[in-house]
C-alpha cells in the first residue's frame, strides 16, 4: 500500500473511531518531540540509588507479578527513599492492590492512599475482577488510611503541609500529572520534602515523555535540576538536597547486576 492510500485508510478509520487519534497524539516520538521543543536545555539526568548505603539491606514484599505490576526495583526505591530520608507521613495517588502502600508501610508513621471509588470504576466501565483486587494488600494495614476520590477534585486541605512524599502513580496522562504534582507541591511539609512519580520511564532504561511532560510542566524552573529519573526502576524523583547523577545515556553497557531470591506463600 502507498502512502496516499495508507492515509486514506487512516483517514477512515478515525472517522470511524476518533479515539484512534490518540495514538498520534500519545506517540512517544511525538511526545519526545514536544518535550524537546518545550525544554530545549533541559538533559535529563539519572541518579543510581542502589549506590546508597541503605541498599545492602533490602526485602521487598509484598510482590504479586501480575499485570500492571511495579517492577521490584521501583518498590526497592520507595522503601529506600523512606529509610534513608527517615519520611513519616507518606502519600500516594494510586492505590490499585495497595502494593506500593504494603511496600512502604514497615517503613513509615502512616500511610496515606487515594484511589477513584469502586463506584466510579464502575461506571467507568471496569471489571468486577479489577474493582475487587483494589487495596488486596492494604486493607488491613494499621497504618494505611485509605482516601477515595477523584484526584482532581479531592478536597486536599487536611493534607496540605502535612506530608514527607508524595508518590504520583495514578492517571498517567500528561495533563493528569501536571495537576497531580502542583497538588503534591501543596501537599509538602517543608521544601525538604520529596516527591515520587511512577512510570516516569516506559522500562529500566527508556523516558517516558508523557509523563514527563507533566512533572516539567508543573514544577517551577528552579526545581527542574533536582529531579532524577531512577537507573533500574520505572520512577523520577525529586530530590531537594540533590544527588549524585549522569546524563541519560540510552543502551550503555550494564553498570550493576542485581542478585534475586523469590521466595513466595500461597494467599
Ligand atoms: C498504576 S495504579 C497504582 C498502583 C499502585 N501505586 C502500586 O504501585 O501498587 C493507578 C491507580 O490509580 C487510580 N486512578 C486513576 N486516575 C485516578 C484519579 N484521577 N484519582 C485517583 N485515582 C486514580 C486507578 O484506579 C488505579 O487503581
Amino acid at each position: 500500500m502507498n502512502k496516499f492510500s495508507k492515509l486514506i485508510k487512516a483517514i477512515g478509520l478515525i472517522l470511524q473511531r476518533p479515539a484512534l487519534l490518540n495514538l498520534i497524539l500519545k506517540d512517544e516520538q511525538v511526545l519526545q518531540r514536544a518535550f524537546e521543543k518545550e525544554f530545549p536545555h533541559l538533559e535529563l539526568q539519572q541518579t543510581d540509588v542502589f549506590e546508597w548505603p541503605e541498599a545492602t539491606q533490602l526485602a521487598i514484599s509484598p510482590y504479586a507479578f501480575l499485570s500492571g505490576s511495579s517492577m521490584v526495583t521501583d518498590f526497592a526505591f520507595l522503601q529506600l527513599v523512606c529509610r534513608r530520608y527517615n519520611v513519616a507521613t507518606y502519600l500516594e495517588i494510586g492505590t490499585w492492590r495497595g502494593e506500593s502502600a504494603a511496600n512502604v508501610a514497615p517503613y513509615v508513621k502512616e500511610v496515606f492512599t487515594l484511589n477513584l471509588p469502586d463506584q466510579t470504576l464502575l461506571q467507568m466501565g471496569m471489571s468486577q475482577a479489577y474493582i475487587a483486587s483494589h487495596r488486596f494488600f492494604s486493607k488491613d494495614l494499621t497504618n494505611v488510611t485509605h482516601l477515595f476520590g477523584d484526584s482532581a477534585t479531592f478536597d486536599w486541605r487536611p493534607y496540605e503541609q502535612k506530608c514527607d512524599l508524595i508518590f504520583i502513580d495514578g492517571d498517567h496522562a500528561t495533563e493528569a500529572v501536571e495537576r497531580d504534582t502542583q497538588t503534591a507541591l501543596r501537599l509538602r511539609k517543608s521544601e525538604k520534602s520529596i516527591l515520587v512519580w511512577h512510570d516516569a520511564k516506559s522500562d529500566g532504561e527508556y523516558p517516558r515523555y508523557e509523563v514527563l511532560l507533566g512533572i516539567y510542566r508543573a514544577l517551577p524552573k528552579d526545581l527542574h535540576q533536582n529531579v532524577y529519573l531512577v537507573k533500574h526502576a520505572l520512577c523520577a524523583v525529586y530530590l531537594p538536597d540533590g544527588a549524585d547523577a549522569a546524563h541519560l545515556q540510552l543502551n550503555a553497557l550494564p553498570t550493576r547486576q542485581f542478585e534475586l531470591g523469590l521466595s513466595s506463600t500461597k494467599l
